[in-house]
């Protein structure tokens, strides 16, 4: 708390407690921190079950982050949702709550509700229309929970006894006997993302895994982003490569920071600082065999304009300014010219400057470490009573729905328990 420049609990009750000022402590059975999509579903899944819950979010709207996600039309889900699509410190930890409440259950609610949606590409399910209804989803079966929401409310210090939590709150005082943290990671601060999930973690002794943006654009060191800028907006189908050799097959996008697009992004939660990346800018088409026939066939043809009919122009001049594409007609190239170029295509080795950081990316790798969290409850194996759930524990999935899924699968688990 201290960290975060707020005073301890203690100076902050008093402060509440004036002498002879009377106290209203309002009971839940369950207080849910964090009113995004883990938040939502976890509360309305606890108040469908009877229990009385109090949901509060910082924020002045519930499910910020749903509304801005997938262009606006939310990529709740993905067909071929499945452990191997996570990156945990502890790779088996979702696979209970995955099981137990998969894509399927979820899609079965959307379909509940009305939501058209359609499937964009590998898998990836958005609404038809708006994110929106994906949020007023929520809050209908949070409605239908008879949830108590509670926006605007920040959370000014917790203590734990020996029977539940008591939450001081501004202006409030809320007690539980369960807790749940779905206060979210650190992407994308403008969107109420903060670090309390993670002090909470602290407070009551379980561990933390350092922190850092992942699905996230990457920035280039000044001369090759100075070279590369006039890409800006080009994209190019490619298969890139990190050095643990995780690769993903999906386009690259340049911008006038660096490199993003899909398979930047999911390529950036297995980058470390330093390291670089591979990048095969003709992922379908061997260039080797490519310009052999071209070359039967329009020997005198420039090989400029060969490589125009594989890539786009503008990434073929900007390379050629680079020095990777040598100007000269097909005949004209030897074989060893026609090697290195066509590794230099295949394999083009690119160290990023690093990332755009939290403010862009799209999920937090690392935090709550899971080891300390039962998998089937999601709730403190030390800590009776306390519950995290969603992008707080340390399991970060792929782009394309997989993190809205993990959001569902956890908060449905650990409703059951609550
Ligand atoms: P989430 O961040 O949704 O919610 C946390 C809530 O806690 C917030 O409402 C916040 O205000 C609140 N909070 C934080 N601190 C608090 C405090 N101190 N007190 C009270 N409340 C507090 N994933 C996907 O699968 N498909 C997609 O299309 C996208 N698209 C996408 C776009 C963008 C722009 C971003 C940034 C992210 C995505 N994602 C995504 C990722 C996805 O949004 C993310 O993984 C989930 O929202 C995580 O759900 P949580 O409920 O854990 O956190």
């Amino acid at each position: 708390w201290r960290e975060a420049g707020i005073p301890a609990f203690n100076s902050l009750q008093s402060a509440f407690l004036r002498p002879g000022a009377e106290c209203v402590v309002e009971k839940f059975d369950v207080i849910v921190i964090g009113a995004g999509a883990a938040g939502l579903f976890c509360a309305a899944q606890a108040g469908q079950k009877g229990r009385r819950v109090l949901l509060i979010d910082n924020g002045k709207k519930a499910g910020r982050k749903i509304l801005m996600s997938g262009g606006g039309r939310c990529n709740f889900t993905n067909l071929y949702a499945e452990p191997s699509a996570y990156l945990s410190h502890n790779p088996h930890f979702c696979k209970s709550a995955l099981a137990r409440y998969t894509q399927w259950d979820f899609i079965d609610l959307i379909n509940r509700h009305a939501i058209a949606w359609h499937e964009k590409t590998l898998g990836q399910l958005f609404c038809d229309d708006s994110a929106q209804q994906v949020v007023d989803m929520l809050l209908k079966e949070c409605e239908a929970g008879q949830v108590t929401l509670r926006l605007r409310s920040e959370v000014l210090a917790i203590t734990r006894d020996a029977d539940g939590y008591t939450l001081e709150l501004n202006g409030a005082l809320a007690w539980a006997e369960k807790l749940v943290i779905a206060s979210g990671g650190l992407s994308m601060p403008g969107l109420g993302a903060s670090p309390f999930g993670y002090r909470v973690a602290e407070q009551f002794g379980l561990k933390v895994f350092p922190t850092r943006a992942g699905l996230v654009p990457f920035t280039l060191h000044k001369p090759l982003l100075e070279q590369l800028q006039v890409l800006s907006g080009v994209s190019v189908p490619s298969t890139l490569t990190a050095e643990d050799g995780t690769v993903f097959k999906e386009a690259l996008l340049f911008t006038h920071r660096g490199l993003s697009g899909p398979a930047v992004l999911q390529l950036s939660s297995y980058w470390q600082p330093g390291e670089f990346i591979t990048v095969n800018l003709s992922p379908v088409q061997d260039i080797d065999a490519f310009l052999n026939d071209e070359r039967r066939a329009h020997p005198n043809q420039s090989l400029k304009n060969t490589l125009a009919k594989l890539l786009p122009k503008r990434l073929v001049e900007c390379l050629q300014l680079l020095g990777m594409i040598p100007e000269c007609t097909l005949k004209q190239l030897n074989s060893r010219q026609q090697l290195e170029l066509a590794s230099a295509l295949h394999q083009w080795r690119v160290q990023p400057n690093g990332t755009e950081g939290y403010r862009t990316a799209e999920v937090t790798l690392g935090g709550v470490d899971t080891r300390q969290l039962s998998s089937k409850t999601m709730e403190a194996r030390d800590v009776p009573g306390l519950y995290f759930i969603g992008e707080v524990v340390d399991v970060s999935g792929w782009l394309g729905g997989y993190n809205f899924q993990w959001a569902w699968s956890s908060a449905w688990a650990c409703a059951q328990a609550l």
